[in-house]
Protein backbone atom coordinates (compact mmCIF):
# COMPACT_ATOMS: atom_id res chain seq x y z
CA UNK A 1 0.00 0.00 0.00
CA UNK A 2 1.49 3.28 -0.89
CA UNK A 3 1.77 5.41 2.25
CA UNK A 4 0.37 9.08 2.53
CA UNK A 5 4.04 10.74 2.24
CA UNK A 6 4.75 8.36 -1.36
CA UNK A 7 5.60 4.92 -1.67
CA UNK A 8 8.30 4.88 0.64
CA UNK A 9 9.29 1.24 -0.17
CA UNK A 10 10.67 2.40 -3.91
CA UNK A 11 13.83 3.15 -2.82
CA UNK A 12 15.27 6.35 -5.31
CA UNK A 13 18.53 5.70 -7.92
CA UNK A 14 20.80 8.15 -5.28
CA UNK A 15 20.18 5.33 -2.25
CA UNK A 16 20.25 2.39 -4.69
CA UNK A 17 23.25 3.26 -6.28
CA UNK A 18 23.68 2.08 -10.36
CA UNK A 19 25.98 -0.62 -9.03
CA UNK A 20 24.72 -1.67 -5.70
CA UNK A 21 25.41 -0.41 -2.55
CA UNK A 22 27.91 -1.70 -0.05
CA UNK A 23 26.12 -4.19 3.08
CA UNK A 24 27.48 -1.50 5.58
CA UNK A 25 29.52 1.04 6.48
CA UNK A 26 32.37 -1.23 7.25
CA UNK A 27 32.53 -2.95 4.10
CA UNK A 28 33.57 0.29 2.64
CA UNK A 29 36.22 0.63 5.39
CA UNK A 30 37.57 -3.14 4.26
CA UNK A 31 37.33 -2.28 0.72
CA UNK A 32 39.23 1.55 0.44
CA UNK A 33 41.20 0.06 2.93
CA UNK A 34 42.46 -2.85 0.76
CA UNK A 35 42.97 -0.61 -2.02
CA UNK A 36 45.16 1.35 0.01
CA UNK A 37 47.36 -1.13 1.66
CA UNK A 38 49.72 -2.07 -1.06
CA UNK A 39 53.33 -2.27 -2.11
CA UNK A 40 53.39 1.55 -0.93
CA UNK A 41 52.83 0.28 2.66
CA UNK A 42 54.36 -2.86 2.80
CA UNK A 43 58.11 -1.40 1.34
CA UNK A 44 58.14 2.04 0.69
CA UNK A 45 56.62 3.34 4.01
CA UNK A 46 59.00 1.68 5.65
CA UNK A 47 62.09 2.37 3.91
CA UNK A 48 61.46 6.25 3.67
CA UNK A 49 60.69 6.15 6.66
CA UNK A 50 64.20 4.73 8.19
CA UNK A 51 65.55 6.91 5.46
CA UNK A 52 64.06 10.84 6.60
CA UNK A 53 64.31 10.72 10.26
CA UNK A 54 62.21 8.11 11.87
CA UNK A 55 60.04 9.30 14.60
CA UNK A 56 60.68 12.72 13.10
CA UNK A 57 58.99 11.89 9.80
CA UNK A 58 56.30 9.66 10.71
CA UNK A 59 55.04 12.70 12.39
CA UNK A 60 55.19 14.38 9.27
CA UNK A 61 53.34 11.96 7.26
CA UNK A 62 50.82 12.13 10.02
CA UNK A 63 50.18 15.64 9.82
CA UNK A 64 50.36 15.14 5.49
CA UNK A 65 47.67 12.35 5.93
CA UNK A 66 45.80 14.95 7.52
CA UNK A 67 45.80 17.88 5.54
CA UNK A 68 46.10 16.59 2.29
CA UNK A 69 45.34 12.75 2.44
CA UNK A 70 41.99 12.84 4.33
CA UNK A 71 40.80 15.76 2.80
CA UNK A 72 41.12 15.06 -0.65
CA UNK A 73 40.09 11.39 -0.17
CA UNK A 74 36.43 12.57 1.49
CA UNK A 75 36.05 14.86 -1.83
CA UNK A 76 36.68 11.45 -4.18
CA UNK A 77 34.42 9.74 -1.61
CA UNK A 78 31.94 12.35 -1.58
CA UNK A 79 31.98 13.06 -5.43
CA UNK A 80 31.40 9.40 -5.72
CA UNK A 81 28.51 8.95 -3.39
CA UNK A 82 27.18 11.89 -4.91
CA UNK A 83 27.05 10.44 -8.49
CA UNK A 84 26.51 7.12 -7.47
CA UNK A 85 28.03 5.88 -11.12
CA UNK A 86 31.51 4.72 -12.24
CA UNK A 87 33.78 8.11 -11.95
CA UNK A 88 33.27 9.27 -15.60
CA UNK A 89 29.74 9.31 -15.12
CA UNK A 90 29.67 10.82 -11.96
CA UNK A 91 32.46 13.47 -12.92
CA UNK A 92 30.23 14.49 -16.27
CA UNK A 93 27.15 14.05 -14.30
CA UNK A 94 28.24 16.60 -12.02
CA UNK A 95 30.69 19.20 -13.73
CA UNK A 96 27.29 19.47 -15.71
CA UNK A 97 25.37 20.02 -12.22
CA UNK A 98 28.04 22.91 -11.03
CA UNK A 99 28.40 24.68 -14.21
CA UNK A 100 31.80 23.06 -14.27
CA UNK A 101 34.37 23.85 -17.25
CA UNK A 102 33.62 20.43 -19.71
CA UNK A 103 37.15 19.49 -19.34
CA UNK A 104 36.41 18.30 -15.71
CA UNK A 105 34.09 15.74 -16.68
CA UNK A 106 37.83 14.13 -18.33
CA UNK A 107 38.90 13.35 -14.31
CA UNK A 108 36.91 10.67 -14.67
CA UNK A 109 38.63 9.68 -18.21
CA UNK A 110 41.75 10.07 -16.37
CA UNK A 111 41.44 7.85 -13.55
CA UNK A 112 39.59 5.26 -15.81
CA UNK A 113 43.02 4.97 -17.98
CA UNK A 114 45.65 5.83 -15.40
CA UNK A 115 44.19 2.79 -13.51
CA UNK A 116 44.53 0.31 -16.44
CA UNK A 117 47.68 1.43 -16.93
CA UNK A 118 48.79 0.60 -13.05
CA UNK A 119 46.87 -2.61 -13.54
CA UNK A 120 49.30 -3.62 -16.55
CA UNK A 121 52.52 -3.60 -14.36
CA UNK A 122 51.10 -3.96 -10.91
CA UNK A 123 50.15 -7.28 -11.78
CA UNK A 124 53.74 -8.35 -12.84
CA UNK A 125 54.98 -7.21 -9.87
CA UNK A 126 52.65 -8.71 -7.78
CA UNK A 127 53.01 -11.69 -9.43
CA UNK A 128 56.76 -11.87 -8.08
CA UNK A 129 55.39 -12.56 -4.94
CA UNK A 130 53.71 -15.98 -5.99
CA UNK A 131 57.04 -17.12 -6.98
CA UNK A 132 58.30 -16.26 -3.75
CA UNK A 133 55.32 -17.59 -1.78
CA UNK A 134 56.45 -21.17 -3.57
CA UNK A 135 60.54 -20.62 -3.42
CA UNK A 136 60.47 -20.11 0.26
CA UNK A 137 57.56 -22.35 1.13
CA UNK A 138 59.43 -25.21 -0.60
CA UNK A 139 62.42 -23.88 1.69
CA UNK A 140 64.84 -22.44 -1.45
CA UNK A 141 66.39 -20.26 1.43
CA UNK A 142 67.25 -21.91 3.90
CA UNK A 143 70.67 -20.50 4.87
CA UNK A 144 70.71 -18.63 1.70
CA UNK A 145 73.29 -17.03 0.71
CA UNK A 146 73.51 -13.05 -0.50
CA UNK A 147 74.21 -14.35 -3.88
CA UNK A 148 71.35 -17.07 -4.25
CA UNK A 149 69.07 -14.49 -3.21
CA UNK A 150 70.33 -11.94 -5.83
CA UNK A 151 70.58 -14.62 -8.54
CA UNK A 152 66.71 -15.92 -7.87
CA UNK A 153 65.81 -13.00 -8.28
CA UNK A 154 67.84 -11.90 -11.81
CA UNK A 155 66.77 -14.87 -12.59
CA UNK A 156 63.02 -14.61 -12.17
CA UNK A 157 63.18 -10.81 -13.40
CA UNK A 158 65.07 -11.78 -16.72
CA UNK A 159 62.81 -15.28 -17.58
CA UNK A 160 59.64 -14.00 -19.38
CA UNK A 161 58.27 -17.18 -19.37
CA UNK A 162 58.18 -17.64 -16.26
CA UNK A 163 56.71 -14.10 -15.31
CA UNK A 164 53.79 -14.42 -18.31
CA UNK A 165 52.84 -17.16 -15.73
CA UNK A 166 52.94 -15.48 -12.57
CA UNK A 167 51.42 -12.17 -14.27
CA UNK A 168 48.40 -14.56 -16.13
CA UNK A 169 47.53 -15.87 -12.73
CA UNK A 170 47.63 -12.86 -10.80
CA UNK A 171 45.30 -11.41 -13.72
CA UNK A 172 43.02 -14.24 -13.20
CA UNK A 173 42.54 -14.08 -9.65
CA UNK A 174 42.46 -10.08 -9.89
CA UNK A 175 39.95 -10.61 -12.88
CA UNK A 176 37.50 -13.51 -11.11
CA UNK A 177 37.18 -11.38 -7.94
CA UNK A 178 35.61 -8.48 -10.43
CA UNK A 179 33.61 -10.10 -12.58
CA UNK A 180 31.56 -11.52 -10.26
CA UNK A 181 30.51 -8.08 -8.90
CA UNK A 182 30.21 -5.77 -6.11
CA UNK A 183 28.64 -8.01 -4.29
CA UNK A 184 29.48 -11.35 -5.08
CA UNK A 185 32.94 -10.76 -6.29
CA UNK A 186 34.11 -7.57 -3.73
CA UNK A 187 32.19 -7.51 -1.16
CA UNK A 188 32.44 -11.06 -0.06
CA UNK A 189 36.79 -10.88 -0.77
CA UNK A 190 37.43 -8.10 0.95
CA UNK A 191 35.35 -9.33 3.94
CA UNK A 192 37.46 -12.26 4.23
CA UNK A 193 40.75 -10.89 2.61
CA UNK A 194 41.03 -8.25 4.76
CA UNK A 195 40.89 -9.54 8.42
CA UNK A 196 43.04 -12.35 7.33
CA UNK A 197 45.27 -9.70 6.35
CA UNK A 198 45.46 -7.90 9.61
CA UNK A 199 45.70 -11.23 11.57
CA UNK A 200 48.77 -12.40 9.20
CA UNK A 201 50.43 -8.67 10.57
CA UNK A 202 49.70 -9.87 13.59
CA UNK A 203 51.13 -13.02 13.81
CA UNK A 204 54.41 -11.78 11.88
CA UNK A 205 54.57 -9.38 14.11
CA UNK A 206 54.69 -11.91 17.32
CA UNK A 207 57.46 -13.06 15.32
CA UNK A 208 59.23 -10.10 14.58
CA UNK A 209 59.08 -9.63 18.30
CA UNK A 210 61.28 -12.66 19.16
CA UNK A 211 63.57 -11.68 17.31
CA UNK A 212 67.05 -10.21 18.04
CA UNK A 213 66.99 -7.67 15.64
CA UNK A 214 63.95 -6.01 17.18
CA UNK A 215 65.18 -3.22 19.28
CA UNK A 216 67.30 -2.12 15.93
CA UNK A 217 64.47 -2.00 13.61
CA UNK A 218 62.21 -0.38 16.32
CA UNK A 219 64.92 2.02 16.93
CA UNK A 220 65.76 2.67 12.57
CA UNK A 221 62.07 2.90 12.36
CA UNK A 222 61.30 5.38 15.42
CA UNK A 223 64.47 7.15 16.66
CA UNK A 224 63.14 10.63 16.34
CA UNK A 225 65.91 12.25 14.23
CA UNK A 226 65.19 15.91 13.66
CA UNK A 227 67.94 17.21 11.80
CA UNK A 228 66.97 14.52 8.68
CA UNK A 229 63.89 16.62 8.16
CA UNK A 230 64.77 18.34 4.78
CA UNK A 231 62.91 20.05 2.11
CA UNK A 232 63.11 16.52 0.52
CA UNK A 233 61.76 14.67 3.02
CA UNK A 234 58.55 17.27 3.19
CA UNK A 235 57.96 15.97 -0.31
CA UNK A 236 58.38 12.48 0.22
CA UNK A 237 55.70 12.64 2.98
CA UNK A 238 53.40 14.86 0.87
CA UNK A 239 53.77 12.71 -2.33
CA UNK A 240 53.27 9.36 -0.14
CA UNK A 241 50.22 10.63 1.79
CA UNK A 242 48.61 10.95 -1.39
CA UNK A 243 50.03 7.47 -3.26
CA UNK A 244 49.37 5.19 -0.03
CA UNK A 245 46.02 5.91 0.13
CA UNK A 246 45.39 5.24 -3.16
CA UNK A 247 44.11 9.22 -4.13
CA UNK A 248 43.78 10.90 -7.36
CA UNK A 249 42.19 8.50 -9.97
CA UNK A 250 39.18 7.85 -9.07
CA UNK A 251 39.33 4.56 -7.09
CA UNK A 252 38.29 5.79 -3.84
CA UNK A 253 35.57 7.52 -5.93
CA UNK A 254 34.35 4.55 -7.46
CA UNK A 255 34.03 2.77 -4.15
CA UNK A 256 32.40 5.76 -2.65
CA UNK A 257 29.88 5.30 -5.05
CA UNK A 258 28.57 2.39 -3.27
CA UNK A 259 28.85 3.90 0.28
CA UNK A 260 25.70 3.59 1.81
CA UNK A 261 23.72 6.97 2.17
CA UNK A 262 23.94 7.25 6.01
CA UNK A 263 27.71 6.08 6.72
CA UNK A 264 29.63 9.68 7.51
CA UNK A 265 32.36 10.38 5.37
CA UNK A 266 34.18 11.82 7.58
CA UNK A 267 34.90 9.41 10.58
CA UNK A 268 35.02 6.30 7.57
CA UNK A 269 37.44 7.61 5.99
CA UNK A 270 39.68 8.58 9.03
CA UNK A 271 39.60 4.97 9.91
CA UNK A 272 40.42 4.27 6.84
CA UNK A 273 43.50 6.45 7.01
CA UNK A 274 44.34 5.08 10.68
CA UNK A 275 44.29 1.24 9.55
CA UNK A 276 45.94 2.19 6.11
CA UNK A 277 48.85 4.27 8.80
CA UNK A 278 48.81 1.32 11.57
CA UNK A 279 49.74 -1.40 8.66
CA UNK A 280 52.46 0.47 7.46
CA UNK A 281 54.03 0.94 11.14
CA UNK A 282 53.31 -2.58 11.44
CA UNK A 283 54.77 -3.95 8.16
CA UNK A 284 58.28 -1.65 8.94
CA UNK A 285 57.84 -3.53 12.94
CA UNK A 286 58.01 -6.97 10.67
CA UNK A 287 60.46 -6.10 8.21
CA UNK A 288 63.51 -4.26 9.92
CA UNK A 289 63.71 -6.69 12.31
CA UNK A 290 64.18 -9.07 10.64
CA UNK A 291 66.34 -7.91 8.15
CA UNK A 292 68.76 -6.86 11.44
CA UNK A 293 68.95 -9.90 12.71
CA UNK A 294 70.63 -11.19 9.93
CA UNK A 295 73.13 -8.14 10.02
CA UNK A 296 71.87 -6.73 6.54
CA UNK A 297 71.69 -2.87 5.46
CA UNK A 298 68.51 -1.92 4.87
CA UNK A 299 67.64 -0.91 1.30
CA UNK A 300 65.20 0.51 -1.07
CA UNK A 301 62.70 -0.68 -3.68
CA UNK A 302 62.79 -3.97 -4.82
CA UNK A 303 66.03 -5.11 -3.61
CA UNK A 304 64.27 -4.69 0.43
CA UNK A 305 61.29 -6.71 0.20
CA UNK A 306 62.29 -9.45 -2.69
CA UNK A 307 66.33 -10.09 -1.55
CA UNK A 308 67.32 -8.76 1.87
CA UNK A 309 63.79 -10.42 3.23
CA UNK A 310 64.15 -13.92 1.41
CA UNK A 311 68.02 -14.01 2.81
CA UNK A 312 67.22 -13.15 6.44
CA UNK A 313 63.99 -15.24 6.61
CA UNK A 314 65.90 -18.47 5.23
CA UNK A 315 68.27 -18.53 8.49
CA UNK A 316 65.45 -17.67 11.30
CA UNK A 317 64.38 -20.69 12.78
CA UNK A 318 60.57 -21.47 10.89
CA UNK A 319 62.06 -18.86 8.29
CA UNK A 320 60.59 -20.62 5.47
CA UNK A 321 56.64 -20.93 7.20
CA UNK A 322 57.52 -17.31 8.14
CA UNK A 323 58.28 -16.45 4.71
CA UNK A 324 55.31 -17.64 2.77
CA UNK A 325 53.39 -16.14 5.37
CA UNK A 326 54.84 -12.56 4.76
CA UNK A 327 54.10 -12.68 1.06
CA UNK A 328 50.83 -14.41 1.36
CA UNK A 329 50.32 -10.70 3.05
CA UNK A 330 52.07 -8.76 0.50
CA UNK A 331 49.82 -10.90 -2.58
CA UNK A 332 46.86 -10.03 -0.68
CA UNK A 333 47.48 -6.52 -0.05
CA UNK A 334 48.80 -5.87 -3.77
CA UNK A 335 45.34 -8.17 -4.62
CA UNK A 336 42.75 -6.05 -3.01
CA UNK A 337 44.69 -2.97 -4.20
CA UNK A 338 44.76 -4.50 -7.87
CA UNK A 339 40.66 -4.71 -7.87
CA UNK A 340 40.37 -1.18 -7.10
CA UNK A 341 42.62 0.24 -9.51
CA UNK A 342 40.38 -1.54 -12.22
CA UNK A 343 37.24 -0.53 -10.74
CA UNK A 344 36.89 2.86 -12.36
CA UNK A 345 37.25 1.59 -15.97
CA UNK A 346 34.78 -1.60 -15.24
CA UNK A 347 32.12 0.56 -14.17
CA UNK A 348 31.61 2.25 -16.95
CA UNK A 349 32.01 -0.11 -19.13
CA UNK A 350 29.00 -2.01 -17.58
CA UNK A 351 26.90 1.66 -17.93
CA UNK A 352 27.76 1.33 -21.05
CA UNK A 353 25.33 -1.67 -20.99
CA UNK A 354 28.31 -4.08 -21.35
CA UNK A 355 27.90 -7.22 -19.03
CA UNK A 356 30.42 -7.10 -15.93
CA UNK A 357 31.92 -10.14 -17.00
CA UNK A 358 33.02 -9.39 -20.84
CA UNK A 359 33.64 -5.60 -18.96
CA UNK A 360 36.24 -7.34 -16.84
CA UNK A 361 37.46 -9.39 -19.21
CA UNK A 362 38.13 -6.24 -21.94
CA UNK A 363 39.49 -4.30 -19.14
CA UNK A 364 41.44 -6.82 -17.35
CA UNK A 365 42.52 -8.41 -21.03
CA UNK A 366 44.24 -5.16 -22.20
CA UNK A 367 45.56 -4.51 -19.20
CA UNK A 368 47.19 -8.49 -19.14
CA UNK A 369 48.67 -7.19 -23.09
CA UNK A 370 50.08 -4.43 -21.88
CA UNK A 371 52.09 -6.14 -18.76
CA UNK A 372 53.72 -8.02 -20.91
CA UNK A 373 55.24 -4.70 -22.30
CA UNK A 374 56.50 -4.53 -18.58
CA UNK A 375 57.57 -8.02 -18.27
CA UNK A 376 60.33 -7.78 -21.43
CA UNK A 377 61.11 -4.63 -19.89
CA UNK A 378 63.48 -6.13 -17.22
CA UNK A 379 64.95 -8.41 -20.54
CA UNK A 380 64.36 -8.32 -24.24
CA UNK A 381 63.17 -4.71 -24.00
CA UNK A 382 65.75 -3.46 -21.56
CA UNK A 383 67.65 -1.10 -23.58
CA UNK A 384 64.86 0.36 -25.82
CA UNK A 385 63.80 3.50 -23.80
CA UNK A 386 61.64 7.09 -24.68
CA UNK A 387 62.94 9.97 -22.54
CA UNK A 388 65.84 7.76 -20.75
CA UNK A 389 63.25 5.53 -19.23
CA UNK A 390 62.50 1.82 -20.43
CA UNK A 391 58.67 0.64 -20.63
CA UNK A 392 58.13 0.12 -17.31
CA UNK A 393 59.81 2.79 -15.54
CA UNK A 394 58.24 4.88 -18.46
CA UNK A 395 54.45 4.29 -17.36
CA UNK A 396 55.29 4.38 -14.11
CA UNK A 397 56.22 7.84 -14.05
CA UNK A 398 53.73 9.37 -16.37
CA UNK A 399 50.73 7.63 -13.45
CA UNK A 400 52.77 8.18 -10.33
CA UNK A 401 54.21 11.47 -11.25
CA UNK A 402 51.99 13.39 -13.61
CA UNK A 403 48.61 11.46 -13.84
CA UNK A 404 47.55 10.80 -10.29
CA UNK A 405 48.85 14.38 -8.78
CA UNK A 406 47.06 16.39 -11.84
CA UNK A 407 44.22 13.70 -11.07
CA UNK A 408 44.42 14.47 -7.44
CA UNK A 409 44.67 18.52 -8.13
CA UNK A 410 41.41 18.26 -10.03
CA UNK A 411 39.63 16.61 -7.66
CA UNK A 412 40.32 19.28 -4.64
CA UNK A 413 39.87 22.13 -7.01
CA UNK A 414 36.61 20.69 -7.93
CA UNK A 415 35.16 19.68 -4.86
CA UNK A 416 36.43 22.59 -2.96
CA UNK A 417 35.69 25.48 -5.62
CA UNK A 418 33.04 24.17 -7.97
CA UNK A 419 30.97 22.15 -5.66
CA UNK A 420 28.13 24.05 -3.66
CA UNK A 421 28.53 24.66 -0.30
CA UNK A 422 24.94 23.23 0.27
CA UNK A 423 25.75 20.29 -1.68
CA UNK A 424 28.72 19.98 0.54
CA UNK A 425 26.93 20.46 3.91
CA UNK A 426 24.65 17.60 2.46
CA UNK A 427 27.02 14.96 1.81
CA UNK A 428 29.46 15.66 4.27
CA UNK A 429 27.03 16.43 7.58
CA UNK A 430 29.84 16.73 9.85
CA UNK A 431 28.00 17.74 12.67
CA UNK A 432 30.01 20.33 14.32
CA UNK A 433 30.60 23.61 11.73
CA UNK A 434 34.01 24.48 12.46
CA UNK A 435 34.80 20.95 11.09
CA UNK A 436 33.08 21.58 8.09
CA UNK A 437 34.44 25.11 7.12
CA UNK A 438 38.07 23.82 7.97
CA UNK A 439 37.77 20.97 5.58
CA UNK A 440 36.72 23.09 2.83
CA UNK A 441 39.37 25.88 3.72
CA UNK A 442 41.79 22.94 3.75
CA UNK A 443 40.41 21.21 0.23
CA UNK A 444 40.55 25.04 -1.10
CA UNK A 445 44.01 26.25 -0.49
CA UNK A 446 46.09 23.35 1.27
CA UNK A 447 45.46 20.42 -0.97
CA UNK A 448 45.44 21.93 -3.99
CA UNK A 449 49.36 23.75 -3.01
CA UNK A 450 50.99 20.39 -1.51
CA UNK A 451 49.29 18.57 -4.74
CA UNK A 452 51.15 21.33 -6.79
CA UNK A 453 54.41 20.91 -4.93
CA UNK A 454 54.51 17.03 -5.56
CA UNK A 455 53.80 17.72 -9.11
CA UNK A 456 56.61 20.07 -9.44
CA UNK A 457 58.89 17.76 -7.55
CA UNK A 458 57.55 15.13 -9.88
CA UNK A 459 58.51 16.68 -12.84
CA UNK A 460 61.87 17.88 -11.73
CA UNK A 461 61.03 21.41 -11.14
CA UNK A 462 62.30 21.70 -7.71
CA UNK A 463 65.59 21.02 -8.38
CA UNK A 464 67.20 24.07 -7.69
CA UNK A 465 65.69 24.12 -4.24
CA UNK A 466 68.06 21.15 -4.38
CA UNK A 467 65.17 18.42 -4.05
N1 LIG B 1 47.76 2.76 -2.27
C1 LIG B 1 48.52 1.73 -2.89
C2 LIG B 1 49.71 1.38 -2.00
O1 LIG B 1 49.93 1.95 -0.97
C3 LIG B 1 49.02 2.09 -4.24
C4 LIG B 1 48.08 2.82 -5.12
C5 LIG B 1 48.25 4.04 -5.61
C6 LIG B 1 46.84 2.39 -5.59
N2 LIG B 1 47.18 4.41 -6.35
C7 LIG B 1 46.29 3.43 -6.36
C8 LIG B 1 46.12 1.25 -5.40
C9 LIG B 1 45.05 3.35 -6.91
C10 LIG B 1 44.86 1.15 -5.96
C11 LIG B 1 44.34 2.20 -6.71
O2 LIG B 1 50.46 0.52 -2.37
Amino acid sequence: MASLFGDENVMSNKQRGFHGIWRGRWTFILAATGSAVGLGNIWKFPYITGENGGGAFVLLYLLCILLVGVPVMMAEVMLGREGRRSPINTMRQLSHKYNAPRWFAGIGWMGAITGFLILSFYSVIAGWTLSYIIDLGAGVFTQASGELAEQTFNELVSSPGKQLAIHSIFMLMTATVLGLGIHKGLENSVRFLMPSLFFMLIVLLGYALTTPGFTEGWKFLFTFDRDKITAGSVVVALGHSFFTLSLGMGAIMAYGAYMPEKASIGKTVLMVAVLDTLTALGAGLIIFPIVFSHGLEPSAGPGLLFQAMPIALGSLPGGSFVGALFFILVLVAAWTSAISIAEPAIAWATEKGISRVASTLSVCGFAWVLGIGTILSFSDWKDITFLGLNFFDFIDYITSNIMMPLGGLLIAVFAGWLVSKEAIAKEIRLKNPTHLKLWRFVLRYISPLAILVIFAHGLGWLSFLGI
